[in-house]
């Protein structure tokens, strides 16, 4: 039997997630098929009730519906309730599990490209919105020393912060980096027809020998806060393998299977590449 996984989201039509995870399912040996659930919402209940069914291992979930599918769910873990969002739905059995592998992927994706283990480390968030949240909480959760969260607008950063508790702090404004291993930036900024790449005041002046520097943005593969972090030979990371990771995640829940994560990529990178080359 032909089983089906699928992304939920409005809208999903340029989303990476069904190129990458029919690259995996096809690597496994699985007869799955990674289906675009494009759910307008007033759909969105009989789109997760529709999960049910017993040839449906299970789906991600994106913008706008991360929050809102979580009373439709019969169990949410731990993570995914802190975090207040779900991206990845389990079916077993005709009952539907919600997790968050967000800010795991972005944990994992930090130890396995760049050697980065967050205990004992200092963090600096850029932004306080629904990402920031996610690698937050899986920062604290990492047992890292210090989570700072600096935020345009300085109240979503103070209830963020409140949230969470420590080691998260709101920070007012931006701060000098000497302290930090580590500078996230979790806004849209950077993003391809996205907000002003300027829109980050951050400068870094004063940024201390081996900073690594991180962007969630993985549209372009190279964001202005990436490029201008390797002109001062600053360690980078762009956000695909955040992405990439957050995506083996959910298919290692689905199939109980290590994921594939190097034929993942591939197949994110190839595509990004075949879009850049058809982009005007
Ligand atoms: P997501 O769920 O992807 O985090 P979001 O909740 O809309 O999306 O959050 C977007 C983040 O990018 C916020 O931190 C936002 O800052 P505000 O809370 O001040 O809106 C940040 N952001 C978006 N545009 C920005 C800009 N031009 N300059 C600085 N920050 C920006």
């Amino acid at each position: 039997m032909t089983r089906r996984a699928g992304i939920i989201g409005h809208p999903v039509g340029h989303s990476l997630s069904p190129v990458f995870q029919a690259a995996a399912f096809a690597a496994a040996g699985l007869d799955v098929v990674y289906e675009r659930w494009d759910t307008p919402l007033a759909g969105l209940p009989a789109r997760v009730a529709s999960l049910r069914a017993h040839d449906i291992l299970g789906a991600n979930v994106t913008v706008p519906y991360k929050e809102a599918v979580i009373p439709l769910l019969d169990e949410v873990g731990g993570l995914a309730a802190r975090a207040g969002a779900v991206n990845t739905i389990v079916n077993r059995e005709g009952r539907l599990f919600g997790f968050n592998t967000d800010g795991a992927g972005f944990v994992a994706a930090l130890r396995h490209e760049v050697s980065l283990d967050p205990a004992g480390r200092a963090f600096l968030l850029l932004g306080a919105g629904g990402a920031a949240r996610g690698i937050a909480l899986a920062l604290a959760e990492a047992r890292a020393a210090a989570v700072d969260i600096y935020n345009r607008t300085p109240a979503r950063a103070a209830t963020l912060a409140r949230d969470l508790g420590p080691p998260a702090r709101a920070l007012a404004e931006l701060p000098a980096l000497a302290p930090y291993d580590c500078v996230v930036n979790c806004t849209t900024v950077g993003m391809r027809g996205g907000p002003d790449p300027s829109g980050i005041p951050l400068k870094l002046d004063d940024a201390p020998p081996g900073l690594l520097v991180v962007d969630i943005v993985y549209a372009p593969l190279e964001t202005p806060l990436l490029r201008a972090a390797a002109a001062r030979g600053l360690p980078t990371l762009g956000g695909l393998p955040m992405l990439i990771h957050q995506g083996a995640l959910a298919f290692e829940l689905w199939t109980g299977l290590p994921a594939p994560i190097d034929v993942m990529e591939a197949a994110a990178r190839n595509e990004l590449a075949r879009r850049e080359g058809t982009t005007p």
